[in-house]
């Protein structure tokens, strides 16, 4: 099943920057191609309707066998039935890996269940893993799914509903606020709906709050079922 899945992070950027205290005062240019994350994130809603504006300190790269997310691309829903390939790629040559090791949590949710003008299901969590990255040869970090990868909440893939309109899945990289090095004992999401939270889109925010995580790195797709 899941085990041929391969998880990478491959992360560069500096520790130093991820959890330094004037982290708001760093402004690291975080670009895939030509795409500016933050204003492609607002353009959806995404900021603020599931997570709050952030500095990105890494490019979330999520690729299926015949799928890449691309910051609002639109994807068959045929197409993600598997667990992504998830990388994390920093923004600097240097291996934050190498002096400290922080833990990573990846998580995917939709925010426009059963569709984007009435969320009453909102969000729904279709996936928490979580990782401890270790440090390849060359400074890159490499992991291989399930080996020191948890799923928190075992991947449930996009199942839009027929005519409903265009989902937004949200991926989000998130770390621990307070840069603690020890391991994160992060609870299983109560429920997928509204991440076991109690309103209408509720939930990524409530979890992360929870367990103290804070954003570093978002992708996005749009899926719809074929019947509209
Ligand atoms: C993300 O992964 C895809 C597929 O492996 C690759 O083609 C692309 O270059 C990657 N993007 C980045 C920024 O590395
Ligand atoms: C990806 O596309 C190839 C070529 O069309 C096909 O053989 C393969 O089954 C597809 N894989 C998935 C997971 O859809
Ligand atoms: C840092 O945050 C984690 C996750 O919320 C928590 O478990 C830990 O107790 C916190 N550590 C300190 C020193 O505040």
């Amino acid at each position: 099943m899941a085990i041929l899945f391969s998880f990478i992070f491959c992360v560069f950027f500096v520790a130093s920057s991820l959890f330094a205290v004037d982290v708001q005062q760093q402004v690291p240019l975080i670009k895939d191609g030509d795409v500016d994350l933050i204003y492609e994130l607002k353009k959806a809603e995404i900021i603020p309707t599931v997570i709050d504006t952030f500095i990105p300190l890494a490019t979330l790269n999520i690729t299926w066998s015949n799928a890449t997310a691309h910051y609002g691309n639109t994807v068959n829903p045929s197409l993600t039935q598997s667990v992504p390939n998830v990388m994390l790629l920093g923004s600097d040559s240097e291996p934050f890996i190498s002096s400290k090791h922080p833990q990573v949590v990846v998580a995917l949710t939709d925010p426009d269940a059963p569709s984007r003008d009435n969320p009453e299901w909102s969000e729904i969590c279709h996936w928490v893993v979580t990782a401890l990255p270790n440090k390849a040869a060359d400074g890159t970090v490499e992991m291989r799914f399930p080996d020191g990868v948890e799923e928190v909440m075992e991947y449930k893939p996009p199942g839009p509903p027929p005519e409903t309109g265009k989902h937004r899945y949200v991926f989000v990289a998130m770390v621990a606020r307070n840069g603690t090095m020890d391991e994160l004992h992060l609870k299983k999401p109560a429920d997928r709906q509204h991440w076991g939270y109690e309103n209408e889109r509720e939930g990524l925010r409530g979890w992360m709050g929870e367990m103290g995580l804070e954003v570093i790195a978002a992708n996005f797709i749009y899926e719809q079922n074929d019947e509209q």
